[in-house]
């Protein structure tokens, strides 16, 4: 049932790209697949990925993330900027207890979301979110168009991270806290 949300939700992104693709890319272009191994890489040294990473105590979520979730915030330096990063790492499969997530976490990893502020201006509109979908070995999630969700994604369609966030409470596009303040 998780995967069937997640279908869902990548098919409808797909339908909103397919028509802005064939003029530019607004995601998924190198410079967000670089950047995103940076981050990656970034979060690593942090202890927030890989072997060995941070673990808190996983909690019961909503679609689409999966039904079992932790989630971190803080910052991270990526090409010498310094802007809040907010990490997800979603579990599965639906049902899964909060002990099996915690005695095995690494089999039941589907994905980590990830929201990164980047420089003033890198998408004002969106509150300079970089947004990416890694698997859990940090290799990109891609739609079935193969465009790797990394960047404004989805910029201007109807779904995707940037529609839904949009909807979140506050202006700073985060569902679970207002803490973190929007940008001015
Ligand atoms: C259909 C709506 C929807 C879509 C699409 C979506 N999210 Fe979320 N996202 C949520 C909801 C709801 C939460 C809060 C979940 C919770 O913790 O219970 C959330 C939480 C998050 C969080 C933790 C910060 C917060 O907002 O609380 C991150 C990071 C995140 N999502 C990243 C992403 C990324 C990256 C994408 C795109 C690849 C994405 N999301 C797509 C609905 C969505």
């Amino acid at each position: 049932m998780v995967k069937a949300f997640c279908i869902a939700g990548v098919t409808a992104l797909t339908l909103g790209v397919t028509g802005a693709w064939a003029q530019k890319p607004v995601f998924g272009t190198e410079e967000d697949i670089n950047f995103a191994d940076e981050l990656w890489s970034a979060m690593e040294d942090a202890g927030l990925a890989g072997d060995g990473m941070l673990r808190s105590f996983p909690y019961e979520g909503v679609a689409p993330h999966g039904m079992m979730l932790e989630t971190l915030y803080t910052t991270g330096t990526v090409d010498g900027h310094t802007g809040d990063l907010v990490i997800k790492r979603n579990y599965g499969p639906e049902g899964v207890s909060i002990d099996a997530v915690l005695n095995d976490p690494g089999t039941h990893l589907s994905a980590v979301t990830v929201m990164f502020r980047r420089e003033t201006g890198f998408d004002s509109d969106n509150q300079d979110w970089f947004w990416v979908k890694y698997l859990p070995d940090g290799s990109l999630d891609k739609n079935p168009e193969g465009m790797p969700l990394a960047g404004r994604v989805a910029k201007g369609m109807d779904a995707g991270c940037i529609a839904c966030h949009s909807g979140a409470p506050g202006d700073d596009m985060i569902f679970t806290t207002d803490h973190i303040a929007a940008q001015q």
